[in-house]
């Protein structure tokens, strides 16, 4: 066995923590920030409050981001960034403003495009801007991960931009940040945390340590999602669902993730599933599929957990996703039959060759044929 396992990203965790950014900046020496904000939180007073509390080291805020950030969008930010002189970037929001953040600090100081660095995969050879991470979904693990996913609405293309330069300075992980986020959203991203969880678990290039992040996370997640779902005032469901969504990110930072991945790409380029809820969609049917791979290495994960195999690992993730009204069904997430075919080729994604069963186009078909 070998592995390398680095994380040159500093965590701070816990309620409240955002108050203390004043001096979280002041430690780091950053001043002349940038925040990238989710526009929601134009709306809502948050991102004002931010910039408030940064006591004055943060002179402006980027905005004019989507979910699945476009590299267009990205682009504009880039600019904002060089227009301001910007000394580091705050980035406020979920995998989508993370990932926007990343991407543009260190464009901007290149003379490239986005595309370059994406699509036209150029190396990234040098460090760009600090970013100080602030996630509000439990989530995405982005705030720990070295990768931003863009899409890429011209091309058709939605994938990641990659390089150990895009790792934050520091994450500062406030579960008090996400009480406001809605329903659908908080079983979305929640799923979201398992898929990163058994992936990294369950990838050709897993490693122990992830192993392990990779069990406490789907624990968690499994005894805290639903509670987190029904109420999300609910404190302590969402602080359990914030460690869940950190140790999975690390979980599938190193291992990367595998075929449910891969198939929510086209899931949510060309059926607008939301990024978890797309990753969902094929989980169980993979757990069921993996479950006797490199040994019952799956069966292994799903027994530590407490259940009586992977098939029953597998049934309580479906009952969830019915639960917390996720779409578990070709017609529910309006995939007609004649599509099957074209869906199974854009699944293709290299993250396919990282799940522990072939995934075949065959198989591709016969998973997504049993989803009536
Ligand atoms: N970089 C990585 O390692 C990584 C890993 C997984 C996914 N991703 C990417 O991240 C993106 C998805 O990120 P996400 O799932 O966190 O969702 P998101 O950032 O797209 O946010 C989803 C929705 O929730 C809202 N929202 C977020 N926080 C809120 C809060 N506290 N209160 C109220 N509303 C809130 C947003 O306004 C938005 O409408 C996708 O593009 C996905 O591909 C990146
Ligand atoms: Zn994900």
């Amino acid at each position: 066995m070998d592995f390398v396992y680095t994380l040159p990203v500093k965590i701070v965790f816990g309620g409240n923590k955002i108050e203390q950014l004043s001096g979280i900046l002041g430690a780091a020496g950053l001043d002349g920030g940038l925040l990238v904000s989710d526009p929601a939180f134009r709306r809502n007073g948050l991102a004002d409050r931010v910039i408030a509390l940064s006591g004055g080291k943060i002179a402006g805020c980027f905005s004019e981001l989507s979910p699945n950030p476009d590299v267009e969008e990205v682009e504009c930010c880039v600019a904002t960034v060089r227009e301001s002189g910007a000394g580091f970037l705050v980035a406020l929001g979920g995998g989508s403003s993370m990932d926007c953040a990343k991407a543009a600090s260190v464009v901007a100081g290149t003379d490239r495009t986005v595309r370059h660095f994406h699509s036209e995969k150029g190396l990234i050879r040098e460090p760009g801007l600090p970013v100080i991470a602030v996630p509000t979904t439990a989530g995405t693990g982005s705030e720990v991960t070295n990768v931003a996913v863009l899409t890429d609405a011209a091309k058709n293309f939605k994938g990641p931009m990659a390089s150990d330069y895009m790792y934050v300075k520091l994450a500062i992980v406030d579960p008090t940040l996400t009480v406001s986020v809605p329903k659908q959203v908080t079983a979305s991203t929640g799923l979201d945390v398992l898929s990163h969880a058994l992936e990294g678990y369950w990838s050709r290039n897993h490693q122990p340590i992830c192993d392990a992040m990779a069990l406490y996370a789907a624990d968690l997640v499994f005894k805290h999602l639903e509670t987190a779902y029904r109420d999300g005032s609910d404190i302590g469901a969402r602080e359990q669902m914030c460690v869940a969504s950190l140790l999975a990110g690390l979980a599938f930072a190193h291992p990367k993730t595998a075929a449910s991945h891969a198939c929510s790409f086209p899931l949510t380029n060309v059926y607008h599933l939301p990024h978890g809820e797309a990753c969902a969609f094929t989980l169980d049917w993979l757990i069921r599929v993996n479950a006797g791979a490199e040994g019952g290495r799956v069966e292994h994960f799903a027994r530590k957990l407490g259940f009586a195999d992977a098939a029953a690992m597998a049934d309580r993730t479906l009952a969830m996703k019915k639960a917390m009204g996720m779409r578990y069904t070709l017609a529910g997430a309006g995939i007609a039959q004649a599509d099957l075919e074209q869906l199974a080729e854009l699944c293709k994604h290299p993250n396919l060759l990282n799940n522990p069963v072939e995934m075949t186009r065959e198989r591709l078909l016969e998973m997504f044929e049993s989803m009536q």
